[in-house]
């Protein structure tokens, strides 16, 4: 029963791109079709569905008198204080808050990560985003893809696997007015070369989780119509040394991270994947500052994962969290 209750939230989400649709080409529309039983499988198979639906159910009735897409996305409006605890708690009972922040009438979501951070370093290297169709692949809760949005895209579409980070987006959807994304709980083994139809394709964060890194690139090209931009965002190692770490079992404590390459290695795989002017247009270390434990995400962090002697390492002992942003246009023609 929960997960049909969870479902029904994202009922909203699946109209959105329906209609959306209507201006996509035939193959992209196909595409679509095929789409739905994947999405009712991962929308099923939620383990944590009870808990999700019954925050979700649980957020109160409020009318938002204006939201602000800035470096904090905020709704604002009157809320009685009796009104704020109940939001407050059922946005809590949705965390891990991992990107952010994000501030409802008056509750300040103070997120993991300080993502304005990463968008300040994204943002002034994009083709503008006006008018354009634009995909964000590994979006979590949203937070980009409501930034993308704001910046005046027509169609954002978000996708990430993780359904209890999709559910914060529908939350703050519930009460948002104006420009926001259509936020599925799809894959990026689901992009296939029947889309082709968008003008920007954001990655960030998500290349080094995947064992096979060709192979997503692949799949963002398939997306990505001839000509169109890519966004990359990923872990590196600095340059000068190996072409790419395998940290084995765990790096920053994650398990999940196949591999960190050297920029000239990205750039590589890039050009390998049918990708022309790749750049890299930003590196940053990582700070303690842009990731660290909130009372919204109260796990350790990124100062625990780090080794308490010598921040410039790991716990593990791997060079310390480094970032590079890339920018590149899928080639014209067939891939
Ligand atoms: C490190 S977080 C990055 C989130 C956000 N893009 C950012 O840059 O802050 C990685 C996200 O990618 C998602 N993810 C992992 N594998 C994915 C895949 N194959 N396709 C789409 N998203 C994926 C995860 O669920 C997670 O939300």
């Amino acid at each position: 029963m929960s997960t049909t209750e969870l479902a029904a939230w994202f009922a909203p989400e699946r109209e959105r791109f329906d209609t959306a649709c209507a201006g996509l080409p035939a193959s992209a529309r196909a595409w679509w079709r095929d789409m739905q039983p994947r999405i009712d499988a991962a929308l099923r198979r939620e383990g944590r569905a009870p808990r999700l639906a019954a925050a979700l159910a649980a957020l109160p009735a409020l009318r938002a008198t204006r939201c602000v897409a800035g470096p904090v996305l905020r709704v604002e409006g009157a809320c009685a204080p009796a009104t704020r605890a109940e939001l407050r708690s059922a946005l809590l009972a949705l965390a891990p808050w991992r990107k952010g922040p994000f501030e409802l009438f008056d509750v300040a979501v103070d997120t993991e990560w300080r993502s304005e951070l990463k968008w300040g370093r994204v943002a002034p290297h994009l083709a503008p985003l006006g008018g354009r169709r634009v995909l964000d692949v590994g979006c979590g809760n949203g937070y980009y893809a409501w930034r993308m949005a704001a910046a005046g895209a027509a169609l954002v579409l978000g996708i990430d696997p993780a359904v209890q980070a999709l559910a914060q987006g529908v939350a703050l959807r519930r009460y948002w007015q104006g420009p926001a994304p259509t936020l599925l709980p799809l894959a990026s083994d689901a992009l296939d070369p029947r889309l082709a139809c968008f003008d920007t394709v954001f990655s960030m964060g998500v290349t080094y989780h995947r064992r096979d890194p060709l192979a997503h690139l692949g799949e963002l090209a398939a997306a990505l119509k001839p000509g169109g931009e890519l966004l990359l965002e990923t872990l590196v190692i600095a340059e000068g040394g190996a072409a790419v770490l395998e940290p084995g079992e765990r790096y920053c404590a994650m398990r999940n991270v196949w591999q960190v390459p050297a920029p000239r290695t990205v750039l590589a795989w890039l050009a390998a994947c049918g990708f022309i002017d790749a750049r890299l247009v930003d590196l940053t270390a990582t700070s303690t500052v842009e990731q660290r434990r909130t009372a919204w995400m109260p796990g350790h962090s990124l100062p625990e994962f780090l080794d308490p002697r010598d921040a410039r390492r790991t716990r593990e002992g791997h060079p310390a969290p480094l970032r590079a942003v890339f920018v590149a246009r899928r080639a014209a023609g067939p891939l």
